[in-house]
This record gives structure tokens, sequence and C-alpha cells, in this order.
């Protein structure tokens, strides 16, 4: 089993579509290990991004995840990471597939709808960015 950290952003909570992203990674078979709201700052937005310091949409990046609340999710499965990249589609809603969740509920290449992580070294820091062993349940 792997695990991967996984956002519903802030635009796809804003526009409640948070429900039905959640019964979208059950029916899909994942495991939630673990789940919360969280409002970052932007601090805490550049923390998370700090892989992506330097580029030209950091700024833009960091203002809009801190702009609203979001909900943050430890999921488990059976190759975790891919499974959960592919059931979210390509980060360009404009670009993902039919029936993924970005082209479904995102907007722009900004405002995507989810976040997941791209390696197993991005989903450990990930993981621990927001949840600690004792959280994953
Ligand atoms: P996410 O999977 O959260 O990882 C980084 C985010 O940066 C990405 O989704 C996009 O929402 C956002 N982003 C904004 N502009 C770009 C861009 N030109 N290329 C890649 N990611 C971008």
């Amino acid at each position: 089993m792997e695990r991967t950290f996984a956002i519903i952003k802030p635009d796809a909570v804003g526009k409640r579509h948070a429900g039905a992203i959640i019964q979208r990674i059950e029916d899909a078979g994942f495991a939630i290990r673990a789940m919360r709201k969280a409002w970052l700052t932007k601090a805490q937005a550049e923390g998370f991004y700090a892989v992506h310091l330097g580029k030209p949409f950091f700024p833009s990046l960091t203002e809009f995840m801190s702009s609203g609340p979001v909900i943050v999710m430890a999921l488990e499965a059976d190759g975790a990471i891919k499974k959960w990249r592919d059931l979210m589609g390509a980060t360009d809603p404009a670009k993902a597939a039919p029936g993924t969740l970005r082209k479904e509920f995102g907007s722009s290449i900004g405002e995507n709808a989810t976040h997941g992580s791209d390696a197993p070294d991005t989903a450990a820091f990930e993981l621990g960015y927001f949840f600690a062993g004792v959280d994953l349940i």
C-alpha cells in the first residue's frame, strides 16, 4: 500500500464541490487515512510549494492557495500516487481528460480544484507538512 497527499483547493471548496470530490475518491477505492479543513497563511502556502519558488506562477499560486479554506487528505491505495494523479487529470483543466476531477471541477491552470503529490519523495514531504504519524488512522 502507498500513501499520497491530496488537497481540495479553495476554488472547489468555495463552490461546494468538496463533497462530490470526496465521493469520487471513495468510489475510486482510496482509503482516507486523515482529513481536515485548513486555511493556509501565505507563509504556509509558500513553505508547502517551496519546490516552485522562483517560478513565474509562484506568487499567484501561493496567493490563491491562502485565499480560502482547503481540505487536506492522506490517501492510501495500491499505487496511490499515480492513481490519484490519474483521477485528478492534467494540471490544466483545458487539457484534462473527460471524467477527471480537474476537467469537471477546475476552471484554469491556477484554479484547478485539486493537488496531488507527484512522486514518493514529495508525498513524504507533503504528508509530513500537514499530518503527524499519529493522525493517520
Ligand atoms: P498543483 O498540482 O497544485 O502544483 C502546482 C500548481 O501551480 C499547479 O497545481 C497549478 O495550479 C499551479 N500553476 C499555475 N500556473 C502554472 C503553470 N504555468 N505550470 C504549472 N503549474 C501552474
